[in-house]
């Protein structure tokens, strides 16, 4: 079973590009462009330190300082995509944020062109089709918020399929960041955000009340409450499931608590996903086995969340049916 597994074909949809950074290429990176850094961020495994959802945000926000120009950017994104295709990953959609950027000096337009040139790269070599979110960051505030959104449907690019919110998730109101949003709705880009994962089931009503998103970002406290499990059904949107991020964040105890089971019973479209796979000792691959080891899934229920995923994910119709066509003939 662990060979179907590795063969069957993946996808991603949430995990954060500055949080794919490995040690080992941190290292590479800080020393190329001299960046000094405080040892304390690692542990003494040589992992990354962090023993709490502040703290692990704190950690994030410490790697993501090693990045100084556009081909940072190129090399992050094509070691993820090339690391993903290892485990048969098919197509992903990474979140990048412009804020993290710009605290850097890269600006939004060398942002994006360093990724692309990742992505290209990445498919030119193993045959991957990589797509970019752009995300804002909720603890900056709803003004950076439409910042972000602006200069996203200021600057249109074709990989640029969606945009979204991280960050910490008791930072202000979802309401006060419906301006950025609506922007990007306006704009016809998709949208996701952060919502039940720190939080309870009120905070995805109001993800789904107050901003135009169709897929929610972790949302697996939605289970707190039966209600909200029919309204996601029935407005088909679709929840980025990512369980070893949770289990590392202290979200459940342990994989026979995690909602997935549950949530798929209910027949709401989800994706597995990794997060921030180096921060939580997780790959996608690691997630699909973890449900088939951990769960009981078999190989027809891990290849229905493959076609789900695709279903809900932000890429157009043509390459949506390509894949789709590709999870089919496996
Ligand atoms: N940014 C990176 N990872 C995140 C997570 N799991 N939740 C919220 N914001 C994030
Ligand atoms: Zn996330």
């Amino acid at each position: 079973m662990q060979d179907q597994i590795q063969k069957l074909p993946k996808v991603e949809l949430h995990s954060h590009l500055e949080g794919t950074i490995n040690p080992k290429l941190f290292h590479e990176i800080a020393k190329r462009n001299n960046v000094d850094f405080d040892e304390d961020i690692f542990d003494e495994d040589g992992g990354y330190a962090w023993t709490d959802f502040p703290s692990f945000l704190n950690a994030y926000d410490s790697v993501s300082s090693c990045l100084k120009n556009a081909k940072d950017y190129r090399d992050i994104m094509y070691e993820y995509l090339k690391d993903c295709s290892s485990q048969n990953v098919i197509y992903a959609e990474t979140f990048i944020s412009p804020d993290h950027a710009s605290d850097c000096g890269i600006s939004y337009n060398d942002l994006i062109r360093g990724c692309a040139k990742g992505i290209d790269d990445a498919q030119l070599d193993f045959g991957i089709i990589g797509r970019i979110i752009v995300t804002c960051v909720r603890h900056l505030g709803p003004q950076k918020g439409v910042d972000v959104a602006q200069k996203m449907v200021d600057n249109p690019h074709p990989y640029v399929v969606g945009f979204g919110m991280g960050g910490d998730e008791n930072s202000f109101k979802l309401i006060d960041f419906a301006p950025a949003f609506n922007i990007a709705a306006k704009a016809n880009y998709p949208c996701t955000v952060h919502a039940g994962e720190i939080c309870g089931a009120e905070s995805v009503w109001d993800a789904i009340n107050y901003l135009p998103v169709s897929r929610i970002g972790h949302g697996v406290r939605s289970v707190e409450d039966e209600h909200l499990l029919d309204v996601l059904k029935n407005r088909n949107i679709a929840l980025e499931i990512c369980p070893g991020s949770n289990l590392a964040l202290s979200i459940y105890p342990s994989w026979e608590s995690h909602p997935i089971k549950l949530i798929m019973s209910k027949g709401i479209s989800v994706s597995l996903n990794s997060d921030d796979p180096p921060f939580f000792h997780t790959s996608v691959g690691q997630e699909y086995q973890g449900c088939a080891d951990q769960l009981g899934f078999e190989i027809k229920h891990l290849k229905s969340i493959s076609t789900m995923a695709i279903k809900s994910s932000f890429a157009d119709p043509e390459t949506k049916l390509n894949l789709l066509n590709k999870i089919s003939q496996s």
